[in-house]
């Protein structure tokens, strides 16, 4: 940030970096990506051994304190989340406002920039105490609304939370549960679950984290800057990448399963055909948490006794791309969402919900970026540059001379 505004000063030069494929907004010692080595690390950690080793709960604590916890540490945060995970009755008012077909995404980035109208405590969105609270109130309530968001889309009731489970647990039964049936889900569903939300919990700057990043170097406080963060993993080239997916998938199969066929078009450029879950703007080798769920996919799927064809079309389809010289010389591998849809609908999601579980896994990584944002003295309000290409100078006409 320096360099470039002394370049500035002493030039008069900007830098046009579109999409910002060369240019760093920030320094940051959360997450470490390799690209071509298809490396990730978690404040040092390799992406593997977390996902084997480390509840989302743990890695929550990794990526927003900075340590791996102690078992008091885990037990003491786990404590103040499973007091927080109620909504506010008003606040549960709002879902019934929604149309019943709104995209789950639509009502789960709503619901978090309302909780800005609830929690105003402080003045000063950076007020430890506060900052402090916001992140417990975010990690709680985050997947009670988004499992709010299901219950109304299928027009059933909404439970309150059951305080003995776990984060994921806790939003399974929301999601699920159908009172008075007790909700039993298979430990091998809640471990997976918990497990992908590991693997999607921070990207460095990917386009979710900047904005999120972008909207808090204005000040404003954390459910905002979440809540932009929400919008922005909406596209289908970033979250809703793997909604995109089964939709492709379920296409491939509805016109025959010929994924020879499909590859073509994609290879032909057709308008709005790509290969989605496939590409990645830092990953020019295979995506490291794209291994592990390939195997997830396929025990997950396994153990729920779930035949889905569409994991063969998408195993042929990742076959028939790793060999064409399309995808090779593009450096195309598939991304941590090529098979992530194929879990998610195995564990009985609909795809409308596949971005919204990106979501409740990305949160710590929004909530430790904005956090080591505001303690960065180096920060200050983002504020890109652009390069003017409009007309120059030109004079008005009155209206009746035009
Ligand atoms: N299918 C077909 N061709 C592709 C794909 C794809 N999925 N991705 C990139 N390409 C091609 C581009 O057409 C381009 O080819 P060209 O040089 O002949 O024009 C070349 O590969 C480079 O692609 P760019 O668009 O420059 O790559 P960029 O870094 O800007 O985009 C992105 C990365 C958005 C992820 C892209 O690969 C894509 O659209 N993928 C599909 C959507 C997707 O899966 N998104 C999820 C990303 S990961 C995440 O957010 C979890």
């Amino acid at each position: 940030g320096l360099e470039a505004g002394k370049l500035l000063k002493e030039t008069g030069h900007v830098t046009l970096d579109v999409g910002f494929v060369n240019t760093a907004a920030c320094s940051s010692a959360i997450t470490y990506i390799d690209g071509d080595a298809g490396v990730l690390r978690y404040r040092g950690y390799p992406i593997d051994e977390l996902a084997e080793h480390a509840s989302f709960l743990e890695t929550s604590y990794l990526l927003i304190y900075g340590e791996l916890p102690t078992q008091d540490e885990l037990a003491a945060f786990d404590e103040r989340i499973r007091r927080h995970t109620l909504l506010h009755e008003d606040l549960t008012g709002f879902f019934s406002g929604f149309p019943r077909d709104a995209h789950p995404m639509a009502v789960l980035s709503s619901a978090v920039s309302a909780l800005s109208t609830f929690y105003q405590d402080s003045l000063d969105p950076f007020d430890p105490e506060q900052v402090e609270i916001s992140t417990v109130r975010l990690l709680a309530k985050v997947p009670t609304i988004a499992a709010y968001a299901y219950k109304k889309s299928i027009g059933q009731p909404f439970l309150y939370p059951d305080n003995r489970l776990d984060l994921t647990e806790n939003f399974l039964r929301l999601t699920f549960g159908v009172p008075p049936e007790p909700y039993e889900p298979d430990p091998a569903m809640v471990r997976a679950l918990d497990m992908l939300f590991v693997l999607h919990a921070d990207h460095e700057q990917n386009c979710s984290t900047s904005t999120v990043r972008l909207v808090g170097s204005s000040n404003a406080n954390m459910f905002a800057s979440v809540s932009a963060g929400i919008n922005a993993l909406f596209g289908p080239l970033h979250g809703g990448a793997n909604e995109a997916v089964l939709q492709m998938l379920g296409r491939i199969q509805a016109e025959g399963g010929d994924v020879d066929a499909f590859v073509r078009r994609v290879k032909d450029k057709e308008p709005g055909v790509k290969l989605m879950g496939f590409g990645h703007r830092v990953y020019k080798n295979y995506d490291p948490r794209a291994a592990i769920v390939k195997r997830t996919a396929d025990e997950v799927l396994g153990k729920l006794g779930a035949q889905d064809q569409l994991l063969d079309i998408a195993m042929r389809l990742e076959e028939v791309a790793l060999a064409d010289d399309y995808f090779v010389s593009r450096k195309l591998y598939p991304n941590v969402d090529f098979y992530t849809g194929l879990i998610y609908k195995a564990m009985g999601f609909p795809p409308k919900m596949f971005t919204v579980l990106f979501a409740l896994g990305r949160l710590p990584g929004w909530i430790a970026q904005w956090r080591e944002m505001i303690n960065d003295p180096a920060t200050k309000i983002g504020r890109p540059r652009q390069v003017y290409v409009g007309e120059t100078e030109r004079h008005v006409t009155a209206i009746g001379e035009r």
